[in-house]
């Protein structure tokens, strides 16, 4: 089978034998990767036409109690400038994210327990009730099956929480002893059961990844069967064990975020701010290439520089006003069109 070949299948049948999937994802050239990203902006046009959601993300605490070996905010970093932002600070950038056009707000933080499940769920209802034509998606690591559900229970809808890889031994590689993928995939199952829209995803390129466990990771997605997949390259931070490790690549990045489109059609597929942080332009060939969600920072300017989970980390000196009209430009720029949504997975 030809590239060529392989692309039209996986178009006519969202999958592919291993093999093949790991000849496309190893060898494509120049014109094989434009055949390939027509295909995913075809596909992605028939289920979501033009649009693009945007998510507008507040990073309201950056203290964690997990040490993975890759994150700029791990907590052996003692040089990581700590901060977390108290409820009514949080609810407020709700409020100015709504003015802006958001309807989609996703709060994320390292795993700091110093916010009980009560405290999550009082904000979590708190914004909901003021803006009840929003959603809220958390991303907030792993918890118990109860946590998760009183989250839920409080109007919490959504859920990020990528798997990173799925192979036991690459999750060791990346991981201090303790934090395991058997619970990672635990607590994934977990959300689904429960109703949340899930997400799931991986970093490229991160040390000791393979075709094979990339693969790996494609048929674990597929029996999950998430509503959003999260991807973006994997960027050394200088503080972190990976300092010297070489960073994942926008190439390969965008031909997986190609592939994942066309595997999966109706995925949620955010072009990522990692993907902006390689390439001046990453976000706009993330939207060429299949992705159909942005996720602007809505935190607070002053504690932006510090939730920095690798080196280089763009947006962190602009307002949220200008975010949004950023994004708005870039997007129209590719010929889609930013929309005042909640931007639902579509089944
Ligand atoms: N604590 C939550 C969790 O574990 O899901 C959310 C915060 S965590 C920082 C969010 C994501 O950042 C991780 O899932 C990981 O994929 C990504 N990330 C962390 N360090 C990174 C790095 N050096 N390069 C690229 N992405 C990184
Ligand atoms: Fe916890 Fe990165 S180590 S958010």
């Amino acid at each position: 089978m030809t590239n060529g070949d392989r692309i039209e299948r996986l178009y006519r049948t969202g999958d592919l034998p291993d093999e093949e999937l790991s000849a496309l994802l190893v060898s494509l050239d120049q014109k094989e990767f434009e055949h390939l990203c027509e295909r995913a902006c075809e596909v992605r046009e028939k289920v979501y036409g033009k649009e693009v959601y945007l998510r507008g993300l507040i990073e309201f605490s950056n203290y964690c109690r997990n040490d993975c070996y890759y994150c700029g905010i791990r907590k052996s970093n003692r040089l990581a400038d700590r901060y977390r932002l108290a409820e009514d600070e949080i609810v407020a950038c709700s409020d100015a994210g709504y003015e802006l056009g958001f309807r989609t707000f996703v709060l994320q933080s390292g795993e700091d327990l110093s916010y009980t499940t009560a405290d999550i769920c009082r904000i979590v209802s708190r914004i909901r009730s003021r803006h009840p034509d929003c959603a809220v998606t958390l991303s907030i690591g792993e918890k118990s099956r109860s946590e998760y559900q009183a989250y839920y229970d409080a109007g919490a809808e959504r859920y990020l929480l990528r798997q990173e890889t799925s192979n036991p031994v690459h999750y060791r590689k990346l991981h201090p002893p303790g934090l395991s993928i058997e619970n990672r995939k635990r607590c994934l199952y977990d959300l689904r059961e429960i109703g949340y829209q899930v997400g799931c995803g991986i970093m490229v390129g991160t040390p000791g990844q393979t075709p094979e466990y990339i693969i790996e990771d494609l048929r674990f997605m597929q029996k999950l069967d998430p509503q959003m997949i999260g991807i973006g390259p994997f960027i050394h931070h200088k503080d972190t064990p990976f300092r010297n490790q070489p960073d994942g690549t926008l190439q390969d990045t965008l031909h997986l975020l190609a592939i994942l489109r066309l595997m999966f059609p109706h995925i949620l597929l955010p072009a990522t701010t990692a993907l902006g942080t390689i390439h001046p332009l990453g976000r706009e060939m993330g939207i060429r290439a299949g992705a159909n969600v942005v996720m602007p920072n809505l935190s607070p300017r002053g504690v932006r520089k510090k939730y920095l989970l690798y080196d280089g980390k763009i947006c962190t000196g602009d307002e949220a006003a200008e975010c949004r009209a950023c994004m708005e430009r870039r997007i129209a720029a590719t010929g889609y069109k930013v929309v005042v949504s909640r931007g639902d997975y579509r089944a």
